[in-house]
């Protein structure tokens, strides 16, 4: 999709749709909606004014109204998108708009849209600290990138209904708000299309997206990004002493692929990197099939297991935002990549393993298998001068049952590098919730003969176990575990997003990298 940033009154915008958004102003519980369009444009307000005041549109969030051939308007269509109450309006909910109205025209036909960007508030000043333009556009843009891909590539009577354009018409005349506004819409286009990249990953179905092809795939993004990428398989996982990452890899026909992703930041001449500046590592889980091994998994709902890497993609995404944004600190990204397949080689349930770090695991179950790569991912990261971790996985069932698919879980063991996360979910919009991985969980994985086993003592508290079973790689350094399990996978879709892999995570560890790299 072409994307367009252009600075005029959005009435004066020739194109098939221009969508504008609208709030409800109306104060109180029992008060009749009030619409208020977030548009400085006369014109435009004037168009949609016969129609908002009949009260049919209330302007709740997701709701839409389409006009054509609006008076005194060049588009051929408005669309209305409603945002909800002025109130309570976020950064997410004009996301979800925008993604809206890209969603909007697609079924349609009509490819070419423009978006109006949010002006003229009526918000007091607080309100409208929480809504900064520079990152108003950058939502704007994530969301309506990232609303415009179906999953479709695979129907053979799949109808090319994308969007081609799209054009973000501001208004807005100060140099410097105009300057926010450009480098919120260019960070957008970069991080939605990471976002978008991952999905794709996600997406491709385990017999396509072995860990071979993901190493290829990782390796091309990188090479196209001016990132270094090396891609290793069994040999350097003996090599290494992956005692953990090979064991689950060695029930599969297929090799496993250990990919290491590495950006160098590019300094000014004479400036080097400072001795404390952090090296931050991202391991992601790339199971590109889940049966489970020996400790096979039900036959029902077992294909959805080809998502099982979401992890990984996740970071290969956002090692390809990081290349274009260019934040001033190293990064360092491990995936892990394996099938886990019962077999006559398959790692078994009592096998005792000794990881990369020497710690020994008795292996419980072998469909804990994500824990068992990732041990070694870490370890690994830290090996090569990672001083700050993230890992992303879909690693439990067990963090669905507690959380559901609204919130993602996060665990870590370090509070400075949770307020970076904090701070980066706020401006990506995604939802994580922090579950505890303190101590005095550390029975819950201990072993009668090794020092650890992969699974929880019972069934409670299944995502803390495996956040504790991470725990054990980390050592001291600050470290975050995503278990994206419930959010990988879009199971309905929404009026802002298809059916299918989310890409979730990709721009929370985006902003966080850019948290804690130096400023310029
Ligand atoms: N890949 C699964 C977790 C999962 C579940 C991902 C649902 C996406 C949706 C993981 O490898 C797994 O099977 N975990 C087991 C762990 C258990 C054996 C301790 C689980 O959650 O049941
Ligand atoms: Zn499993
Ligand atoms: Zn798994």
């Amino acid at each position: 999709m072409d994307t367009k940033l252009l600075f005029q009154d959005a009435a004066g915008l020739a194109t098939p749709m221009l969508a504008v958004f609208a709030v409800d102003v109306s104060i109180g519980k029992d008060a009749d909606p009030l619409v208020a369009l977030l548009t400085t444009s006369d014109a435009v307000s004037n168009a949609a004014a016969q129609v908002l005041a009949t009260g049919e549109f209330q302007a709740t969030a997701g709701e839409q109204l389409l006009l054509h051939k609006p008076d005194n308007v060049k588009a051929e269509r408005l669309l209305v998108v409603g945002l909800g109450k002025a109130k309570s309006l976020s950064v997410e909910a004009v996301r979800k708009g925008a993604a809206t109205a890209a969603r909007f025209g697609k079924p349609r036909g009509i490819r070419e849209i423009a978006i109006a960007f949010p002006e003229d508030f009526a918000l007091d000043d607080e309100h409208m600290e929480s809504l900064p333009a520079g990152l108003l556009s950058r939502a704007i843009m994530e969301g309506a990138l990232v609303a415009e891909v179906d999953y479709d590539t695979y129907r053979s009577d799949r109808k090319d209904r994308s969007v081609d354009s799209l054009t973000l018409v501001a208004r807005e005349s100060e140099e410097s708000t105009r300057k926010e506004i450009q480098n919120g819409y260019d960070e957008g286009v970069i991080v939605g299309g990471a976002q978008n990249f991952a999905r794709a990953l996600v997406n491709e179905p385990g017999n396509v997206l072995t860990p071979e092809e993901l190493g290829k795939r990782a390796k091309a993004m990188c090479d196209e990004a001016g990132l270094k990428c090396e891609v290793h398989s069994t040999e350097k996982l003996l090599e290494l002493g992956m005692g953990a990452f090979h064991a689950v890899a060695k029930g599969s026909a297929l090799p496993p692929a250990l990919i290491v992703m590495t950006y160098e930041p590019k300094l000014e001449k004479g400036k080097t990197l400072a001795k404390d500046a952090p090296v931050i590592g991202l391991v992601g889980k790339g199971i590109t099939f889940d049966t489970g091994g020996i400790s096979i998994k039900p036959a029902d709902g077992m294909e959805k297991m080809k998502y099982d890497m979401a992890g990984a993609a996740a970071m290969i995404g956002a090692m390809r935002a990081i290349a274009q944004l260019k934040p001033a600190a190293r990064v360092i990204s491990v995936v892990c990549s394996a099938e886990n397949m019962p077999s006559g080689t398959a790692y078994k349930p009592g096998d005792v393993l000794t990881a990369m770090s020497g710690k020994t695991i008795e292996v419980m179950n072998t469909d804990a298998e994500g824990r068992l790569v990732l041990a070694d991912g870490l370890h690994y990261a830290k090996q090569l001068g990672a001083t700050q971790l993230i890992d992303a996985a879909t690693l439990t069932g067990a963090c669905v049952v507690a959380l559901g698919v609204n919130n993602a879980g996060l665990f870590s063991n370090d509070e400075a590098t949770c307020e970076a996360f904090q701070v980066a979910m706020r401006r990506s919009g995604e939802s994580f919730w922090r579950l505890p991985c303190t101590d005095d969980y550390k029975e819950y994985i201990k072993s009668s003969i090794a020092d650890i086993m992969n699974t929880g003592m019972n069934r409670w508290g299944g995502a803390i176990s495996g956040a504790m079973f991470l725990k054990e790689f980390v050592g001291e350094t600050p470290w975050i575990h995503l278990d994206i399990a419930g959010m990988a996978w879009v199971e309905n879709q929404r009026s802002y997003i298809a059916k299918g892999p989310s890409g979730v995570a990709v721009r929370s560890i985006v902003e966080w990298v850019r948290e804690l790299s130096p400023k310029p």
